[in-house]
């Protein structure tokens, strides 16, 4: 019944979401532990009420384009809105990849980007990023894929490429495609978008699940070439946001201020964190992100993660070999930070006594 690709490969694994009424401190999928605006809740209200809902929404996104259009200074033409992130990368993978064209990305880095390329058969280039989660951009550029694709901060490691560096990148690849995901771009010092007007090759990402607190309602930009716009207009779903989301996204756009008020308060709990961490004997890359990732170099650290779930906690472990040292943890509100800390001291640190017993 299915593509022999398809059968073959693995389904991408989200990370745990709980069912309703499961009481746990949720640091495993990088969410804004604020809510979101306001005024986006009475603009769902206005959203739904009268006949709206029993007709279809706008195919172009127009009311959330607008906004986005306002906010980022960047013409109508050259934004496509999509259902998150996640389904504006589907579009660009599904527009640029067939059987056997390579894509390119340095790892480790947002597992998605594998399970798109094994969809579309394409052959996958992973270049290792550097010790210090630096991004591999001679091998980036040499490497001459079809598409490349740059997670900046980058996931899991929170790290920043500057924008500098995404320049000369996209000047070495010329008329390829460069796409920079910026999904945490707003908890970070700066971003690609003023690139855009010089390198028509260039493809940004933003999504309003983190800084905006809006996951659960799927809004994702993506801000490209007018010519790259059309192209993925021609594969996405006709109707490929709701008016409940369009509505909603249009608000948290008009009111960034709120959106950069979480952000403020978030990047001093990160700080915070980064340090605590360390002390407890885990090295931590600096964070451009709304999360950390804190490593014990060649430690196993799922059963750290285990513990923290049986302390009601949950964190991101991936148990791949590049990654089995570490945690990712998402950025909480301080009394979420303080229960971590509180049920991963202990964890980390055997207690004194069973340490005198060893001795
Ligand atoms: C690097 C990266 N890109 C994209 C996404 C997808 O975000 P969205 O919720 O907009 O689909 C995520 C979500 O965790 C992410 O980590």
């Amino acid at each position: 019944m299915f593509r022999e690709s398809i059968k073959k490969m693995a389904a991408y694994v989200p990370g745990e979401q709980p069912r309703p009424g499961q009481l746990l401190i949720k640091l495993n999928t990088n969410e804004n532990p604020y809510p979101p605006s306001p005024r986006v809740r009475r603009a769902i209200a206005k959203a739904i009420a009268g006949p709206a809902l029993r007709l279809y929404p706008a195919p172009r996104a127009d009311e959330f384009v607008e906004s986005a259009s306002r906010i980022y200074s960047i013409p109508q033409k050259m934004i496509i809105a999509g259902n998150g992130s996640d389904e504006l990368l589907a579009m660009v993978f599904r527009a640029t990849l067939g059987a056997g064209d390579t894509v390119a990305y340095a790892v480790p880095t947002y597992s998605l980007y594998d399970t798109l390329a094994l969809v579309q058969e394409a052959r996958i280039q992973h270049l290792p990023l550097g010790p210090d989660f630096e991004l591999p951009l001679d091998a980036l550029a040499s490497a001459r894929a079809t598409l490349t694709i740059v997670c900046n901060p980058n996931s899991p490691s929170g790290t920043l490429t500057p924008a500098r560096k995404i320049a000369a990148l996209a000047k070495q690849l010329a008329d390829r495609m460069l796409v920079i995901d910026e999904a945490y771009v707003d908890f970070a010092e700066e971003n690609a978008l003023p690139l855009l007007k010089r390198h028509r090759n260039l493809v940004i990402l933003r999504t309003l699940s983190k800084s905006y607190s809006l996951a659960g309602m799927r809004l994702g930009l993506c801000f490209a070439h007018p010519d790259v716009i059309e192209a993925l207009m021609k594969v996405k779903d006709s109707y490929n946001l709701s008016r409940v989301a369009l509505a909603a996204g249009a608000e948290a756009l008009n009111d960034s201020a709120w959106m950069m008020h979480n952000v403020a308060k978030i990047k001093r709990t990160r700080s915070n964190a980064e340090a605590k961490l360390r002390k407890l004997g885990f090295t931590v890359p600096a964070s451009q992100a709304n999360f950390v990732l804190a490593r014990m170099p060649g430690k196993d650290l799922a059963p750290v993660a285990r513990g923290l779930r049986r302390a009601g906690i949950l964190v991101r472990h991936f148990a791949t070999p590049l990654l089995r040292d570490a945690l990712r943890i998402s950025i909480g509100t301080p009394a979420e930070m303080a229960a971590l800390f509180k049920a991963l001291e202990p964890l980390v640190r055997p207690a004194p006594a069973r340490r005198r017993a060893r001795a």
